[in-house]
């Protein structure tokens, strides 16, 4: 189920402190991190869905839009503080959108890096969530 799952926060004087723990707070074992930055204003990123990959997307900086779509319809997700995700389940069409400058997006995903994994056009998404 697509959610937003806050992560524990460390307050201090000193600087705050977030944490994600494989099996805590992800409902999977991370396979693979990799992040999204230098992103010009306006660009758009995702635009697919991955067919078994489940992900948990942090903006550990600045903010940007994520909107899902799980076959019926779309919801749009605003991160924008580094102590909470997004939770994305497998066969999830997802779009990143509204960059601001500087922003940072970090994604953990369940898998590695598969391009077998993508479904690009959106139609056939649809067809196969029916
Ligand atoms: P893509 O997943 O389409 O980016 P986004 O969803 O952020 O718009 O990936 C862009 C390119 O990077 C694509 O050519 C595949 C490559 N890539 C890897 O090699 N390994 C990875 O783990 C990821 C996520 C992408």
């Amino acid at each position: 189920m697509i959610r937003i799952i806050d992560l524990p926060k460390i307050l201090d004087e000193r600087g705050n402190l977030s944490i994600i723990e494989e099996g805590n707070q992800i409902p999977f074992k991370i396979k693979r991190v990799y992040w999204v930055y230098d992103v010009p204003g306006g660009e758009l990123r995702g635009s697919h869905a991955l067919k078994s990959t489940e992900e948990f997307i942090v903006a550990l900086s600045g903010s940007f839009d994520v909107i899902l779509n799980d076959g019926n319809r779309n919801r749009k997700y605003s991160l924008n503080r580094s102590y909470y995700g997004i939770y994305i389940p497998s066969m999830t069409w997802r779009t990143l959108k509204n960059f601001s400058t500087n922003s940072l997006a970090v994604v953990l995903a369940s898998k590695e890096y598969d391009e077998k994994e993508y479904i690009r056009d959106f139609d056939y998404f649809l067809k196969l969530k029916k």
